[in-house]
């Protein structure tokens, strides 16, 4: 399937509840620059707490901080919660959205969809993630795919799915070893399937949608996944708190 316009490819660093210390959110983020090119987008998503300090590091061309979740609401009274235009006082362009590790707490497929929302309101970039639990014989998860995209993308207006990122992230890989991650051949075909049903909901503009493969992704396999999985870029996980690591990771990308 052909794409209209080429962006970048796109490798996010998400680093989950990690590090514990300032000291340390500083080094990875000091040690992640020297890895990056400008060949390759890259967001860095760290925990909320750490976004003050580590905005006023001057980053490179190329390179954005992103935040792990927002809520669906812009203010109020919602303990705990944070929301994008809160984020937006800092210099971030990416919000990831969805996560699995959100969802496996109770976030809907419809909170997702406001989310994505909020986000888009806001003028930023929704990472909007997807995955099935497993991959059952019988095929069960193709359908929950497409159901959990569509349900996720609910309230998008048409124009906007080529200003949104899909995150494809199978949670059976999440955490594990790069020998654990999906293969690429398994990749391709499920990254047309995810395109074929964003152009049929939402038209040819979902051509120009990036989708990420996201869940085990490390050195090894990064430059394979984006290859032979024809996807537009990475969700790092585990990985991307190594700088060294990841730097390498953003290399294999660039060179797919
Ligand atoms: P992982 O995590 O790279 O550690 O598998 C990916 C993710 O959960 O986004």
């Amino acid at each position: 399937m052909q794409k209209t316009k080429k962006l970048k490819k796109l490798v996010v660093a998400n680093w989950k509840m990690n590090p514990k210390t300032n000291a340390e959110a500083l080094t990875i983020l000091k040690e992640t620059l020297k890895g990056a090119n400008t060949a390759v987008d890259v967001t860095v998503c760290p925990p909320f707490l750490f976004l003050s300090l580590l905005a006023k590091i001057k980053l490179k061309k190329g390179i954005t901080l992103g935040l792990q979740n927002v809520s669906e609401f812009e203010e109020g009274a919602h303990t705990g919660e944070v929301s994008v235009l809160m984020g937006k006082n800092f210099p971030i362009s990416y919000v990831i959205v969805g996560h699995s590790e959100r969802r496996a707490i109770k976030e809907s497929d419809e909170v997702v969809a406001k989310k994505v929302l909020a986000v888009k309101k806001a003028k930023l970039t929704p990472i909007v993630c997807i995955g099935e639990h497993e991959r059952d014989q019988h095929g069960l998860y193709l359908d929950a795919i497409k159901k959990q995209l569509l349900a996720s993308l609910a309230l998008l207006p048409k124009a906007a799915i080529k200003e949104i990122v899909v995150a494809y992230e199978p949670i059976w890989a999440i955490g594990k070893s790069a020998s654990e991650a999906m293969d690429g051949h398994t990749l391709h075909q499920t990254s047309l399937l995810i395109r074929k049903i964003l152009i049929e909901q939402f038209g040819s503009g979902a051509k120009e949608t990036r989708i990420l493969y996201g869940g085990a992704v490390a050195p090894e396999n990064a430059a394979l996944l984006v290859k032979e999985g024809e996807v537009d870029g990475l969700l790092v996980g585990h990985q991307s708190l190594k700088p060294k690591a990841f730097g390498e990771i953003i290399m294999g990308v660039s060179h797919a």
